[in-house]
């Protein structure tokens, strides 16, 4: 349910053999958890098990498809197609990992080759793609590289009418659009604002993409609040502030950002700024 996400952390360790042991084998040691997290960009109740194992060196050569590294790769699979081709009524999800296989690339980064399963969630259409990541490594802001084929019958989903519908009622209305949490502590949207929820998300991928790496896995978490602004050109503008929720770190970073979206145009961020740590948002939310 929405916001409400169960994590369940069950850690296994590795008991074989004497604890006073020295020659304990690193999988030995290895804690391996097993986290339930509900959809969370769905609002849906389909849960996706994770089991995950954390490991001191990066996995190398074919990997659980359940397992992080796979998984973290994948997620920005996601991030990617929601930047390219997202869209109030276009919005791709991981529905799964089928297979994943990890390569160290001499002195310039890693390679992850992907089998996924991509979700379209407004249709409900999943279809399975091919995915490459390349993680840079180096010095300076670093961009995952991503490619990923063919997907195209969920690229090919035709959101035009109901865009253009969209963009007209809000570009001719007097009155601009504004809202809070999205969704609300029950885990509800409004309908009518469902559209820009997915907005929202789209706009989010771009940073999320951007901040993705080997050891991330992000989420929007919740839409704190998002505000039309007036503009003079074709594209309508808004202002959001967005909680993304990183997996891995369990931190809830964020961010206020600007964009544009018009339907012959698409989604493009202006502005993101990352705000400050805030200890009293949770609390704030649940309390409005
Ligand atoms: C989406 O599709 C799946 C399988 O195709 C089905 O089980 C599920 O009920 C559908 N969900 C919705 C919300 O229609
Ligand atoms: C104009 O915007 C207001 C507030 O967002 C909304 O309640 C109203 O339905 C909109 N009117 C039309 C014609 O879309």
């Amino acid at each position: 349910m929405g916001l409400k996400s169960i994590i369940f952390l069950i850690v296994l360790v590795g008991v074989r053999g004497s604890p006073t042991s020295k020659t304990a084998s690193a999988d030995m040691l290895a804690s391996s958890k097993i986290m339930l997290e509900t959809a969370k960009e769905t609002g849906e109740k389909s849960t996706l098990p994770v089991e995950v194992v954390e490991e001191d060196v990066m996995a190398t050569g074919e990997l659980n498809p359940n397992h992080y590294p796979a998984q973290r790769a994948a997620k920005v699979v996601q991030h990617y197609l929601n930047t390219r081709y997202g869209s109030p009524y276009r919005l791709f999800g991981l529905h799964q990992v089928h297979s994943g296989n990890a390569e160290d690339v001499s002195n310039s980064g890693r390679r992850y080759q992907l089998e996924i399963s991509v979700h379209e969630i407004i249709s409900n259409k999943t279809q399975k793609c091919s995915a490459e990541v390349f993680f840079p490594q180096g010095e300076g802001p670093l961009l995952a590289e991503v490619q990923a084929s063919p997907c195209d019958e969920l690229l090919h989903i035709d959101t035009k009418l109901q865009e253009e519908a969209l963009y007209q009622q809000y570009r001719n209305n007097q009155s601009l659009l504004s809202a809070q949490n999205l969704p609300d502590s029950y885990g509800h949207i409004e309908p009518d604002m469902k559209p820009f929820w997915h907005l929202a998300i789209v706009a989010s991928s771009f940073i999320m993409l951007k901040e993705s790496t080997e050891n991330t896995l992000y989420n929007l978490a919740q839409v704190a609040s998002i505000k039309q602004l007036a503009t003079e050109n074709e594209q309508l503008k808004f202002e959001c502030h967005v909680l993304l929720h990183e997996m891995v770190s369990q931190e809830i970073p964020q961010w206020k950002l600007q964009f544009t979206w018009s339907s012959a145009g698409g989604v493009n961020v202006l502005e993101k700024e990352q705000l400050p740590h805030c200890h009293s948002c949770e609390k704030a939310q649940n309390s409005s």
